[in-house]
């Protein structure tokens, strides 16, 4: 079995992580947070999301928190670390811009259903707003990564066809996005369904612009993270502490742990550059902050090592 050599991850714990949360995370702790995340080799951190406050109120201070990383106890943003958010429209763009947002994450599903659960538009109204905030967002000197989500199911419409799938990537890569980010948003991928979906993928799309977001909602995570990286895939998302979920996506728990990755890929001798050291106590601190236990695997090893 041949495996890469390098492997980039893309920390999304500061948004998908605590998108979820009914604790409100004070912005000084989100910010806090996040410098930690930025000295422990990360080069990539999804910071927060530039919705509606209706629909994710968790984030709300999202302009806060976008302008407070630079600031903070003088702490100044680390050179070389892409700080993304995400960004589902203009107004949302508009204020990333004004956050001094280095990539704007733009998202949609691939089932219809779920699309206007968390967006409320059509699949197809909403390539319409992608295309033009893409269009925007580059003009403004941002690279644009995509979503799609509900790649592996839908939580309303269960299978998705990957034809739809197929035809929605497309459309991105038109558009221009540098990236396409490949969610399993309700955790229900198999490594099998995982070898299915890459294969029909990567005849069409170079492995070097995907990345694969998975939920460890039924503890399959690593294993699909171990396919994909047997088939050529170098990117993956994934969120310190394990935390995070849906909130349009019932049951869906947080992403792989991050260090749960970097502990995988270490032992494989894959390098990513992150220091577990350095992420294990950011986790724990943030565990902590939100008052309840998270699910990653290293962390309870750390904790219980101190
Ligand atoms: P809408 O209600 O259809 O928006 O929401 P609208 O365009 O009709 O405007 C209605 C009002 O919202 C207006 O205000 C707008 O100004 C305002 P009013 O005139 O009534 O006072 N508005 C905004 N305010 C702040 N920021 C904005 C914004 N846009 C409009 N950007 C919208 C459409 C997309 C805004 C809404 O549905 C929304 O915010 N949805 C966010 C849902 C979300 O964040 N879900 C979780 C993230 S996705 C995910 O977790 C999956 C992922 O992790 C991958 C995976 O796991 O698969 C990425
Ligand atoms: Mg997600």
């Amino acid at each position: 079995m041949s495996y890469p050599k390098k492997v980039m991850l893309r920390e999304v714990g500061p948004r998908d992580g605590l998108q979820n949360e009914p604790v409100w995370l004070a912005t000084e702790d989100k910010i806090t947070w996040i410098n930690q995340l930025s000295q422990t080799g990360l080069s990539y951190i999804e910071i927060t999301s530039f919705v509606h406050p209706k629909w994710i109120p968790a984030l709300r201070d999202a302009l806060d928190v976008a302008k407070g990383i630079s600031r903070v106890k003088g702490i100044s943003r680390v050179k070389g670390i892409t700080y993304a958010a995400l960004v589902p429209n203009q107004m949302g763009l508009e204020n990333a811009l004004e956050g001094g947002i280095d990539e704007a994450s733009v998202f949609m599903s691939a089932s219809e259903t779920h699309n206007v659960k968390n967006i409320n538009k059509s699949t197809a109204d909403t390539l319409q707003v992608l295309k033009q905030v893409t269009d925007d967002a580059k003009k403004a000197n941002l690279t644009v990564r995509a979503y799609l989500s509900t790649v592996f199911g839908c939580p309303y419409e269960k299978h998705v066809p990957i034809e739809q799938v197929i035809r929605l990537a497309e459309s991105l890569f038109e558009f221009g996005i540098s990236e396409l980010s490949l969610g399993d948003t309700i955790g229900a991928a198999n490594p099998v369904q995982v070898e299915i979906v890459l294969e029909a993928l990567l005849k069409r799309f170079p492995a070097s612009q995907l990345a694969l977001h998975f939920h460890d909602t039924r503890g399959t995570a690593l294993a699909n993270i171990l396919t994909a990286l047997q088939m050529g895939i170098t990117t993956f998302d994934g969120s310190t502490g394990g935390l995070g979920g849906c909130p349009y996506a019932p049951g869906s728990s947080g992403n792989a742990a991050t260090e749960d990755i970097v502990y995988m890929l270490d032992q494989m001798g894959i390098e990513t550059n992150v220091k577990l050291a350095k992420l294990l106590p950011a986790a724990k601190w943030i565990e902590e902050k939100i008052g309840k236990h998270l699910p990653s695997r290293n962390l309870q090893v750390y904790k219980s090592s101190l």
